[in-house]
Order: structure tokens, then sequence, then C-alpha cells
């Protein structure tokens, strides 16, 4: 049920893909809460419906059939320039594959969505050095991405998703091309953000990496088939 903290909710979306006379029918009738301050993850084999679902919560697209509410606005029939808008404010995205602009320094991608804004130059140096600073990557403000391990890009990536204080920061296989002390490191930042009140949700096919989240959303074939509550959290979660 939606409350209050309720940030995130979806009743029965459907998502169906149409290519070349066929159907592909990639989520089915998901119902998915998120609170403020949650950090949820989103679990399942390839082809699942995970990166979907993550595009869907992230406006990157919409669902065929069903609703979404996000902050307490109801999102279909919004236009295109209205969806950026909200993506831009409320969303921060952290792809597998890094996604950042080669020829832009650290500062400069990191800087970027933030001129979509109306914002001071002097007000996106401190968002842009404060995000920086907070993935440890404050000291290769003017290396280019290409200069930087996976590692690096990556907490720069995060820097870019937490520039523009989101309602909640999304990762769709945030290790997938990390290895793994690298990978762990990325996971590190992601729960310490989480600690200090960050909305995370996380998808991985990686169950070690699930059970960092609160609460883990397992996708079957486009449907939520169990929900898991993680050892570590579910001593200390309130009944309800
Ligand atoms: N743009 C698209 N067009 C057609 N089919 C798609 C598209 N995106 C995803 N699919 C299909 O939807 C299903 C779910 O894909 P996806 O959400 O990417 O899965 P996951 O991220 O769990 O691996 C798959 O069968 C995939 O082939
Ligand atoms: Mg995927």
């Amino acid at each position: 049920m939606a409350t209050a903290q309720t940030l995130i909710n979806l009743e029965n979306v459907t998502k169906v893909f149409y290519t070349d006379e066929v159907e592909t029918h990639a989520l089915s009738g998901i119902h998915l809460d998120i609170q403020k301050g949650e950090y949820v993850s989103i679990a399942g084999p390839s082809g699942c419906g995970k990166s979907t679902l993550l595009s869907i919560i992230g406006l990157l697209d919409s669902p065929t059939d069903g609703s979404y509410v996000l902050n307490s606005k109801t999102v279909q029939g919004l236009d295109f320039s209205e969806r950026a808008r909200i993506r831009n404010q409320e969303i921060g995205f952290i792809f597998q594959s890094f996604n950042l602009i080669g020829d832009l320094t650290v500062y400069e991608n990191v800087e970027l969505p933030l001129t979509y804004r109306s914002m001071s130059s002097p007000e996106r140096k401190k968002r842009v050095q404060e995000a920086l600073e907070k993935v440890g990557m404050a000291h290769r403000m003017r290396h280019y991405p290409s200069q930087l391990s996976g590692g690096q890009q990556q907490r720069v990536a995060v820097a870019r998703a937490l520039g523009g204080s989101p309602s909640i920061l999304l990762a769709d296989e945030p290790t997938g091309n990390l290895d793994s002390r690298n990978g762990e490191a990325v996971m590190d930042l992601l729960q310490s953000l989480h600690r200090e009140g960050a909305t995370i949700c996380m998808v991985t096919h990686d169950t070690r990496f699930a059970k960092h989240a609160e609460r883990t959303i397992h996708l079957f074939d486009g449907k939520v088939v169990e929900e898991t509550e993680a050892e570590q959290y579910a001593a200390s979660s309130p009944s309800s």
C-alpha cells in the first residue's frame, strides 16, 4: 500500500515489445513499492525483465499498461519534456558500462546533467566538488575517462548520478564490467550512500551483491516470483 513514505509505486505494470511480428512480454503485472530511504535489489536470470523494469522506473521507457506514481506524481501521460525534466531532477542513473563522455573531463561529466537546470555556475561547482569528494575522485577532476580504471570510471558515474541530489539512484548491473575488487568497492560505496539516506534500486544477477540491499525482488519471466529480506537488516526493520 502506498504511504507518505512511498517514493515509487507501480501497479500492474506490463511491458510488451513488438518486433517483426514477435511479441515479447518483458513485464507482466508488476506491483512494486519502494519507500524513501530503502535499498532494493532486483535479481533474476538474463532476459527476465530487470533492465526493462529499471528503465520504466527511470522514465527512460513507458509501460504498455498499468500505473506508475513517482514521488506522489502520476507519470503516465506526461509529455516528453516533462518526463525529461523529472528524470533530470529525480533520477540518478548508474549503468554497467559507465556511459561517461570520452571527450569531457571528469569534472565536466559530473557537471553536464546540472547544466540542464537553472543553476548558477558556483552552485554547480559546489555540487560537482561535493559529489566527487563523496566517491573519492576529487583528485582526478581534470582527467579524462580513458585515463581512469574501470572502478574509478564507475565512481565518477556515481558522482554524476549524485550531483543533482536525485530522489532515487538506479543502478543496472553496476559491477558487471568490473573485476571483483573494484566491484566490491562500488558496492561498498552504494552501501555507504544508503546509510547516509539515499534511496537505491539496483539490478544485479549476482546474488552476492543482491544481499547488500535490504530487500531483494526476484524476477522471473517478467513476474515477481519472490521477495526476500537481507538478514543483516531483518532484525532492525519495524514489523508491519
Ligand atoms: N527494445 C526491445 N525490443 C524488443 N525486445 C526487448 C527490448 N528490450 C528488451 N527486450 C526483451 O525483453 C526481455 C527482457 O529484457 P531485459 O529487461 O533487458 O532483461 P534483463 O535485464 O533481465 O536481462 C528480453 O526477452 C528481451 O529480449
Ligand atoms: Mg539487463
